[in-house]
C-alpha cells in the first residue's frame, strides 16, 4: 500500500456555510492529512495523529502552508486558451471575431494535443484538479484533452461541441453527425478512469431543433453523462434565442423542452433568468456555473447568487477561459466578490472557498468522490502559500483568524500562491521545482 502523510494547516468544508454557518468548515491549524492508495485515510490534529502513523509512513512537511481540496472549475473552454484576453467585444461579436477562428485550428490533432497538454498543466499550476471543459466540434480535440488529463491522473469532464447552424461552415457538424460522433466518444472515454463525458450543445442559437432533440436524447439515454451549455449570458443573445425559438417561454425553457435539464447538467452564466427559470433548475437538479471574470470581461451582467441560493439551485464556480480572464480560482473568487458587491450581496471567504471546492463538486454530482477530505475521498489537494508574495506576507502578518487569512488569499492570490498541487496524493505541480 502507498501511504503518505502531509503536515500543514488543513481546511475543508463538510457542508455549505450558508446553511451550516461556522460548522460547515473544519480547520486544523497544525494538521495531518493521511493518504493511502490515493484516498484520504485520516485527517486531524498533528498532535493526535502523528503518534498513530504506521512506521515508515512518508511525511511531507508543508508547515506554514495551507492545504485545501483541489479546486473544481465547473466551466472552461480548453480550446480558447490561446485567445484569452482578446480585446473589445461582447459575446456575439467576440464569438465571431476570436472564438470561431481559434477553434477552427483544432481540426489539426497535433495542435489540439499541444494546447491540451499546456491547458492541463495550467490547471494544475493554479490548483485546479477537476474541470468541466468544452472541447471543439472536432472529435479529435476531445481525444487530446482526455489524453492529457489521463496522463496526469486528473478528474476531467469534457465533450465535443455540437453546433449545426449560425456558425462558420467548416465548424459545423450536422444533427446526425454530432450525435454519432458524441456516441463514439462516449464509448471511448466515458467512465474510463477518472474521466467522464459531457454532452456539449454549444448554446441554443448554434443548434437546430433536430440537434437539440438529439442532444437531449443522448443525455437521457446514457446514465451518468453530464451535459454542459450556456444560458442567459448576454442580453443580445437572449433576444436572439427568443427569435429562434418563439414558442418557448424563456431561453432556459428551450433546454427544458429538449430534455436537457436535470441532474449533471451544468449551465454557464445564468444571469438573465427569472424566478420560474431558477425554480425549474432547482426542481430538475441542474446546476449554474458562476463565471465572474468572463461576465465582467464580456460585459455580460451580474450573477445573482442570493436568488440562486434562495431557490436552492446548485452553484459552482467557472473560470470560462477564454471569455474568462484567468485560470486561477483565487482570481476568479476575487472577481466573484466584486460582482456580488455591485449586486449589493456579500461573499464571505468561507462561502467562496466552499463554492470552489465542495460546492463545485456538488454542482457536478461528484461530491461522493471529491470536494473535501472525508475519509475515502480521492486525495486531490492544493497547497497554498500564504507568504507567496511580499504583499501577501505583510497582509498575513496582520491577519486575524482563518477567515481573514482566506479572504486575503482570495483577494491577493493567484498562481504564485499555489505552492503545489497533488492529484490522488501525488504531487503533479510544484511551484519552485523549475
Ligand atoms: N456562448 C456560446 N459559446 C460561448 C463561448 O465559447 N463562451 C462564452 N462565454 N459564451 C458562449
Ligand atoms: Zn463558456
Amino acid at each position: 500500500m502507498n501511504r503518505y502523510a502531509f503536515r500543514a494547516s488543513l481546511l475543508h468544508f463538510l457542508g455549505d456555510p450558508f446553511e451550516l454557518g461556522a460548522r460547515a468548515m473544519q480547520y486544523f491549524d497544525d494538521g495531518i492529512l493521511l493518504v493511502e492508495d490515493g484516498r484520504v485515510a485520516a485527517i486531524g490534529d498533528a498532535r493526535e495523529l502523528l503518534p498513530t502513523l504506521p512506521p515508515g509512513t512518508a511525511l511531507t512537511d508543508y508547515s506554514g502552508k495551507l492545504i485545501l481540496p483541489g479546486f473544481v472549475d465547473t466551466h472552461i473552454h480548453y480550446a480558447q486558451t490561446d485567445m484569452i484576453a482578446s480585446y473589445g467585444e461582447q459575446l456575439l461579436a467576440w464569438l465571431e471575431k476570436y472564438t470561431f477562428p481559434t477553434e477552427r485550428r483544432f481540426d489539426d490533432p497535433v495542435h489540439a494535443g499541444e494546447v491540451a497538454e499546456f491547458f492541463a498543466d495550467e490547471l494544475l499550476k493554479n490548483g485546479t484538479t477537476t474541470a468541466h471543459a468544452f472541447a471543439t466540434v472536432h472529435p479529435a480535440s476531445v481525444d487530446a484533452l482526455f489524453g492529457a488529463a489521463e496522463r496526469r491522473g486528473m478528474r476531467m469532464l469534457a465533450g465535443k461541441v455540437m453546433m449545426d447552424r449560425n456558425c462558420p461552415e467548416d465548424l459545423r457538424d450536422s444533427a446526425e453527425r454530432g450525435y454519432v460522433e458524441s456516441q463514439e466518444l462516449i464509448a471511448r472515454w466515458h467512465k474510463r478512469g477518472r474521466l467522464g463525458y459531457s454532452v456539449t450543445p454549444r448554446f441554443a442559437p448554434t443548434s437546430t431543433e433536430r440537434q437539440m432533440e438529439l442532444a437531449g436524447q443522448l443525455f437521457r439515454d446514457h446514465p451518468d453523462l453530464h451535459l454542459q451549455s450556456h444560458v442567459a449570458e448576454n442580453q443580445g443573445e437572449v433576444a436572439w434565442v427568443a427569435e429562434l425559438y418563439p414558442a418557448r417561454r424563456s431561453y432556459l425553457d428551450v433546454y427544458d423542452h429538449y430534455g436537457q435539464l436535470g441532474a449533471r447538467s451544468v449551465y454557464a452564466h445564468c444571469i438573465w433568468l427569472d424566478e420560474d427559470d431558477r425554480r425549474r433548475m432547482a426542481e430538475t437538479g441542474a446546476a449554474m456555473s458562476f463565471c465572474p471574470t468572463s461576465n465582467l470581461f464580456l460585459g455580460s451582467g451580474l450573477f445573482d447568487l442570493d436568488a440562486a441560493q434562495a431557490m436552492g439551485v446548485r452553484v459552482g464556480i467557472g473560470t470560462d477561459v477564454g471569455g474568462g480572464t484567468s485560470f486561477s480560482m483565487l482570481r476568479t473568487l476575487h472577481a466573484a466578490y466584486g460582482v456580488l458587491q455591485l449586486k449589493g450581496q456579500s461573499l464571505s471567504a468561507a462561502r467562496a472557498f466552499y463554492l470552489a471546492t465542495l460546492g463545485g463538486a456538488r454542482s457536478l454530482y461528484l461530491d461522493d468522490r471529491i470536494g473535501n477530505f472525508e475519509v475515502g475521498k480521492e486525495a486531490d489537494f492544493v497547497v497554498l502559500d500564504p507568504a507567496a508574495t511580499p504583499l501577501l506576507e505583510r497582509r498575513m502578518a496582520r491577519a486575524d483568524g482563518i477567515d481573514d487569512r482566506l479572504f486575503a488569499l482570495m483577494m491577493l492570490g493567484d498562481d504564485r500562491a499555489v505552492a503545489a498541487t497533488h492529484v490522488m496524493g501525488v504531487a503533479k505541480h510544484v511551484r519552485d521545482a523549475h
